[in-house]
């Protein structure tokens, strides 16, 4: 199971420094740990072979005229394993699928692990925006590719409002079975106002681990949170 930590633009050094002492200290058995924090802090973040560390974007290109973006590459030099691409809060600022695929591109060709996240925009708008989102994806890379996806429905970010076990066993079902389709093998993580006490639904759902916003702002309650996880 993965627990991955998007801060966003959260926290600052002194907060990192420390709760990387305290992550550094857990045990854990079969909870992956990835931490993205934002790019500029992610030299400090020295951490123990059981954390990864992760980007929350990565430029769709790999040098050159891109005031302002961070490439696979410069990525990779600071000990980047995965990267977030897609997410909703970046897509709301005008990110395409075509933007996100080549991000995917670059981050494949770097070897970095692109967790990709796709979902609907409000409770009832169904699923054709989440599988058009998967579909953008699985069309235009190659089927070997090692990459997970993240269902977040946006209505469920940071809202505490969450959708329930059957309706992200449905959705995760379906990603997991169009993939399958096309000879990939994926994972698939939920996300959206998981905490240390609703968890269990979505892992009930199949989920292959958690993309985990908020709480990762709480350092006691994100611990409890990865040591249930690998107690469960
Ligand atoms: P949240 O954020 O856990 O605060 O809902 C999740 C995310 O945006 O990835």
């Amino acid at each position: 199971m993965y627990a991955v930590a998007n801060y966003k633009m959260n926290g600052d050094k002194e907060f990192f420094l420390s709760q990387v002492q305290e992550l550094n200290k857990i045990d854990t058995k079969d909870t992956k740990i990835v931490l993205c924090p934002p790019f500029i802090y992610l030299p400090f973040f020295k951490v123990n072979e059981r954390i990864s560390l992760g980007a929350q974007d990565v430029a769709n290109a790999m040098k050159g005229r891109s005031t302002g973006q961070v490439s696979a590459t410069m990525l990779k030099e600071f000990d980047a394993e995965y990267v977030i691409i897609g997410h909703s809060e970046r897509r709301s600022n005008g990110e395409t699928n075509t933007q996100i695929v080549d991000k995917v591109k670059c981050a494949l060709e770097l070897g970095l692990i692109p967790i990709i996240c796709v979902g609907e925009l409000n409770k009832n708008s169904g699923n054709d925006e989440i599988f058009e989102q998967v579909d953008a994806v699985l069309k235009n890379i190659d089927h070997s590719s090692k990459i997970i996806f993240a269902y977040e429905p946006v209505w469920a970010i940071g809202s505490g409002d969450i959708p329930t076990t059957e309706e992200v066993k449905n959705v995760i079902d379906n990603i997991k079975s169009r993939a399958k389709e096309m000879n990939f093998d994926i994972e698939v993580l939920y996300g959206g106002s998981v905490d240390e006490k609703n968890f269990t639904t979505f892992s009930k759902a199949g989920a292959d681990g958690f993309l985990l916003g908020g709480i990762t702002l709480k350092t006691e309650r994100f611990i409890e949170l990865i040591k249930g996880m690998d107690n469960e």
